[in-house]
């Protein structure tokens, strides 16, 4: 399936906003305001995946637009009922470190490599900003958010009780970025 990252542009708050209401339970997902806020932290940036159903040319690929899925193949093909927002990532620098403050992925578009292109795109831009690691949240209770980070090279560094409104615990996931290679 071949889609492209790219930076967010203000007309897809609306899209990333009820992509976020669909991956979270309505106690875990933002509101409009709260993911407003986050976006616009100083050193926070989105990156946005987008479905494209023409490959990427040589010099998308050099620009850093490159298609982040594999060749796109006639098995591979987007399926036409997809919309064009896969996904995205809000990510925040703070000086040598870096943070992910969400990444989401619509469920149709699961388990095809965007989540990983998403966190690829981010972690190299946190290096570039600095970041020598990145450090994240994940609610305890969220398996396949835990394995993909630990397939990314995330180690769960403590728990941190109740950080869901005194309810729910989460880990904190830290990656070192210095001399860990691509994901
Ligand atoms: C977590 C999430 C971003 C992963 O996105 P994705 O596009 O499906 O991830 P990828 O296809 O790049 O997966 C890469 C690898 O991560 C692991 N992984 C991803 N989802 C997994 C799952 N549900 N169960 C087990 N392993 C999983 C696998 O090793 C996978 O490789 P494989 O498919 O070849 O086995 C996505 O499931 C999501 O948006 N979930 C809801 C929102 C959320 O929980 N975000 C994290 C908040 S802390």
């Amino acid at each position: 399936m071949p889609f492209c990252i790219r930076r967010f542009q203000k007309p897809d708050f609306d899209t990333l906003w009820h992509i976020d209401q669909a991956c979270f339970p309505p106690q875990l997902a933002y509101s409009r305001p709260e993911l407003a806020f986050y976006m616009r932290r100083p050193g926070a940036f989105t990156l946005v995946a987008e479905a494209n159903a023409a490959p990427a040319t040589s010099a998308q690929a050099n620009s850093g637009q490159a298609n982040a899925a594999n060749e796109p193949d006639s098995q591979n093909a987007a399926p036409t009922a997809l919309p064009p927002i896969l996904g995205f990532i809000v990510a925040e620098a703070r000086r040598t470190t870096g943070h992910i403050i969400t990444i989401d992925v619509i469920h149709a578009a699961r388990r095809l490599g965007v989540g990983s292109a998403l966190l690829q795109a981010a972690e190299d831009q946190l290096l570039n900003a600095g970041a020598i690691s990145v450090a994240l949240e994940a609610a305890i209770n969220n398996e396949p958010a835990i394995r993909f980070y630990k397939q990314k090279g995330y180690f769960v560094e403590k728990t941190i009780r109740g950080y869901y409104s005194g309810q729910l615990d989460a880990l904190r996931m830290v990656k070192e970025l210095q001399g860990s290679g691509r994901i």
